[in-house]
């Protein structure tokens, strides 16, 4: 089946999860092709079968470059430890003693899917329940890719600010290397649903950091003001580092600076700087946060 006759397949399927962000109202799938709520708000399903839930144009400097390199930096391997962490969280904190048969996983701030797609994978090796995956991004460049190369997913341009789901419908939710919102993510989790955040730790591909912020207070980054706000919002149950060292050739060297919000504002100098070092192999250092409601 193409990618978005599946998407859309998915789509009426769980039209029931959908909430229009405009005036959160119910939703549901008319002809086919689009998502019209009881105000008659209309979200239409793209080409590729990704919804656009955007209600004004954002800028960032997010661009299509940053999400292909990202793309390709996880089929290289890059983040495979992070993805087997992350699936030992969800097998220990979640699905062990679950009697749930359908699980609702959705990523927050998701870019090209592959983390959530990677995840899913891994799960449905493990267990037989049916796991229902969905991404949100706010930039569509990157959900465009995730579309493009993971049909059984269901992705949404959406700003986490105003998550177009119902409440209480989600049993797992990540949101890795992405900002939060406590009091959606508050909202959209079941009474016992777990939310992992992924941060990155000081030594977090410090290679380039030490090159880039070289005696800036840039040079030294703390997540400590990241774990404090998760805190005041969710109570933790878990908190774990990783930290491992992946070897790079010179493309992976170059992916791994585009697709990493590091190098934004820094000179095109530096950059080469970097190119010219040789980095062959970089630190990847992270921190695991589980939590649950309070
Ligand atoms: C550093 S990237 C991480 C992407 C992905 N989680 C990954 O690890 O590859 C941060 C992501 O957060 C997204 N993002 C930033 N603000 C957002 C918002 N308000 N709503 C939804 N996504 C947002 C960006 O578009 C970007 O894809």
């Amino acid at each position: 089946m193409k990618n978005s006759d599946l998407a859309k397949t998915l789509i009426k399927q769980n039209e029931k999860l959908f909430l229009c962000p405009k005036c959160n109202k119910n939703i549901r799938v008319i002809n086919g092709k689009s998502l019209v709520c009881k105000s008659k708000h209309c979200f239409d399903i793209s080409k590729t079968g990704y919804i656009n839930f955007l209600l004004n144009s954002v800028d960032t400097h997010y661009d299509k470059k940053l999400f292909e390199s990202r793309n390709k930096v996880c089929k290289q391997g890059v983040f495979d430890q992070m993805i087997t962490k992350i699936t030992s969280l969800v097998d220990t904190y979640y699905l062990k003693d679950c009697k749930e048969s359908s699980i609702n996983i959705l990523d927050v701030g998701c870019g090209e899917g592959s983390h959530l797609a990677n995840t899913i994978e891994a799960l449905k090796n493990k267990y037989t329940m049916n796991f229902r995956g969905l991404g949100i991004d706010i930039e569509k460049e990157a959900i465009k890719i995730a579309s493009r190369e993971y049909g059984d997913i269901i992705w949404c341009v959406a700003d986490l600010a105003k998550i177009p789901f119902m409440s209480k419908q989600f049993d797992i939710v990540f949101n890795i290397f992405t900002p939060s919102n406590y009091s959606q993510f508050n909202r959209i989790l079941k009474k016992d649903g777990i939310l992992i955040k992924v941060i990155p730790n000081s030594n977090y591909l410090v290679e380039l950091r030490n090159i880039f912020y070289d005696d800036t207070d840039k040079q030294k980054y703390s997540n400590e003001k990241v774990i404090k706000h998760f805190s005041d919002n969710l109570r933790i149950i878990e908190q774990d580092n990783i930290l491992y060292t992946v070897e790079l050739d010179r493309e992976n060297l170059e992916r791994i600076i585009q697709m990493t919000p590091l190098s934004w504002e820094v000179s095109s100098e530096k950059i080469q700087k970097a190119l010219d070092m040789k980095i062959d192999s970089i630190t990847i250092d992270l921190c695991f946060i589980v939590g649950t409601l309070r």
